[in-house]
Order: structure tokens, then sequence, then C-alpha cells
């Protein structure tokens, strides 16, 4: 991670986030972790707690401990628990709530302005790294109850054209090979939802010889996908003819208990987005007459006929739950534009309204210049003459 760690040594050198109190709910992974030693290397007190309950990575929670941050989080945890560390994070160090959070799917800024409110005074803004977590954002500005300005990592072009395409697109493919060991080729893959999460792993089924059908409800996405070379049919028709199914919509309801009578035998589900509420896990577990946990991360369900169908990761991400997530050179690019926005909002927070801004420009340039210096990839610049003729329309035909 070579641009957060030229951040790293500079916010070292500026004491950039000096004494402030940074909340942070995330995947506790090896990259994570280094989104946090960066934020600590510039003074920053940063607390973290897992944004999933089954992304946690324990090895990682233990060397941070010895690291001295603050971690709340364990892989495998139930609900209660999740919450538990969440209240434990947004609390640490007792002396005042956080000035700064950092979220992954918005369940720590909700539990902040409901059940911790009083902490609320504190906070000067936060940032949101997933699709999932800005629609809640969204959502609640929209209601007029967000009370602080957050900044959505996601809008920045070095992230969701990575992370969200090349991040996902490889990380669920590794989470389908980790947990069932099948061959990708001449499967039919389904893939729910065409943003760019759905995009990328498409793509990566396609390049591992798959026949890839999508489903959208987006007419345009739909048209794209189409033209990008899959066949786009609803998911009520290629229910019965997809031997993997993969949600990527970020909706709730996706495939459900209707497609799950149409499936073939041997049929495997697996979401990658950032809830499980994609794929109704509950109404499955109903109609199983027996379920057998049967490798790492893969239940088997038995069904009417003798019928098999295979649940990776319990249906929460897979990407995160059956493998490591995406790799660092991606995380790369998406922490960086969270400690680019972190540093920006330190800056600038008694200027903002408590609203959900788009990472500004400048920071996402800034990224993607690291990003290819880091690289050893150097690229043209405009001459003056080139400038001038961008900047004028008296030249025509
Ligand atoms: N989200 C997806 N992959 C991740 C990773 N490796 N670390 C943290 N968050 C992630």
């Amino acid at each position: 991670m070579q641009v957060l760690t030229a951040l790293a040594e500079r916010f070292r050198r500026q004491r950039s986030f000096e004494g402030i109190r940074i909340s942070a709910c995330l995947h506790v992974t090896a990259e994570t972790a280094n989104l946090a030693l960066a934020l600590q290397a510039g003074g920053a007190q940063v607390s973290l707690c897992g944004s999933n309950p089954l992304s946690t990575q324990d090895d990682v929670v233990a060397a941070l401990k010895r690291r001295k941050i603050a971690v709340f989080a364990k892989r495998g945890v139930d609900n209660r628990i999740y919450y538990q560390h969440i209240r434990a994070c947004l609390g640490h160090p007792p002396a005042g709530g956080p000035q700064l959070t950092v979220d992954d799917g918005a369940d720590l800024v909700t539990y902040l302005h409901t059940k911790a409110r009083s902490l609320l005074k504190h906070v000067w803004g936060g940032t949101e790294e997933t699709t999932t977590g800005v629609i809640r954002l969204k959502a609640m500005a929209k209601a007029k109850k967000l009370e602080y300005p957050v900044v959505a990592v996601n809008s920045a072009l070095t992230k969701h054209l990575f992370d969200n395409r090349y991040g996902t697109g490889q990380s669920t493919i590794d989470a389908i090979m980790r947990a069932t060991n099948i061959l990708l080729a001449g499967k039919v893959i389904v893939v729910a939802g065409y943003g760019w999460c759905g995009r990328g792993v498409a793509m990566r089924a396609k390049g591992m010889g798959a026949r890839v059908v999508v489903a959208e409800v987006d007419s345009t996405r739909a048209l794209e996908a189409l033209m990008d070379g899959y066949e786009v049919m609803p998911l009520s028709k290629v229910a019965r003819v997809g031997e993997v199914f993969v949600t990527t919509t970020g909706n709730r309801d996706v495939v459900t208990g209707a497609h799950f009578k149409q499936m073939k035998d041997g049929a495997i589900l697996v979401n990658a987005g950032h809830f499980d509420v994609e794929i109704d896990v509950a109404a499955l577990r109903k109609m199983a007459l027996g379920v057998v946990v049967i490798r790492d991360n893969l239940e088997e369900f038995t069904l009417q006929g003798n019928k098999k169908l295979y649940l990776v990761a319990e249906g929460r991400l897979a990407n995160l739950g059956a493998a490591e997530g995406h790799p660092a050179a991606v995380m790369d690019m998406s922490f960086a534009n969270q400690a680019l926005s972190l540093e920006y909002l330190v800056k600038n927070h008694s200027q903002l309204k408590p609203v959900v801004y788009d990472v500004p420009q400048e920071i996402d340039r800034e990224v993607a210049r690291l990003k290819l210096k880091s690289l050893g990839v150097r690229i043209d610049s405009l001459t003056p003459r080139q400038k001038k003729y961008l900047a004028s329309w008296q030249g025509g035909t």
C-alpha cells in the first residue's frame, strides 16, 4: 500500500491528526490495519470495530492491539456483540466521543444518531466507504436526520472504478473458489445487479470461462450488460438454468423462496452485497429438510426431492466472509481517499453542512497521481496550446 504509506509519512511529519479522536467501523483486515496505523502516525487516537460480523481477521485484531489501537472486533460475533463493539468503539477513549467517524455500511453513524446521541456534540464529520452506506446516509440527510457532514469515499473515481469493480470482481471469484473449489469454466453464473461490483464479477467470471447471465432492474444498465456481451434475463427466468448465483444489488429479497424452488440441484448461492439481505436465507432454512456444513464457509441445504443448494458464508458478503476481501493494491486507493478525506474534514469541517459530500476532485486526482507514481507509470501532459484549445470555443470546422 505505497500510496497510503507515503501519506502516513507526511501525516507523521505534519502531525495532521494530532490528538484527534477517530472511531472507525470497518472490515478489520490487514489493509484496514494500515489505514488505522497511518492515522495514528499523524497523531490520531484511533479506535476500531468490525463493520460485519464475519469479516474480522482475528490475527489483525491481535496485531493492532499490540500497536496501541483500541480494537473491538471478533470474527463470527452475533448481532448483540456486534453492536456492543460499536458502542465500545464510540466510547473509546472515555474522555469524549469521536471527533471523526469512519464507516463502512453506516452502522456506526446510525448507532450514533439513535443510541448514543449524547456523543454527537463532539463529532466534526465522518467518511463512508461503501455504496450501501452512502445510500443510507443520503436517506438520513434527506429526512434531515443526519447531524454532521459525511464524505462519501465511494464517490471517488479512484475508489469505485477500482475497489468495487476489480476488487469485488476478483475477491468474489476468490471466495467462490475457496468455499467450493468448483471449475468455473463452462458454468452458468448469474450476476444480479450490474453496478460497479456486478460489472467486476461478471467480467472476471467471463474471464474464467463461465457463461455469464446478468439480471438487472435498471434498463440502461441492462442494455450495457447486453452490449458488454452478456445474456440478460429476469431472475425468474434464469433461476432454473443458473449454476452459481451472485448478488451485487445492495437491495433486499433478490433471490427468494420462489427462485430456490426453481433452481437446479447443486446451485450455489453467493452474496457480494454489503448486507445479508439479498438472498432470503431465512426462507432457505425454512424450506430445508436438512442443513450440513460441508466445507469452511459452505452450507449444504437439502430440499424436497433431495435437491441440494449450497450457500457461501451464510449469505453474508462472501468476499470477506470466505476470502480476505480486496487485495492491498486496490485498498491502497480506497484508503488513501479515506485518509485524505479525513484530513480534509479536519481542515474544513466548520464550513460544511450536515449532508453527504462527494470526495473533492483534487483528492481523487491526487490519489490517481500517487498510485501511478507508485507503479512507476508515467503519462503525457497537455501542451499550453492544447490547454488553450480546450478552453476556447471559436475554433470549429
Ligand atoms: N472491503 C473490501 N475488501 C476490504 C479489505 N481488504 N479491507 C477492508 N475493507 C474491505
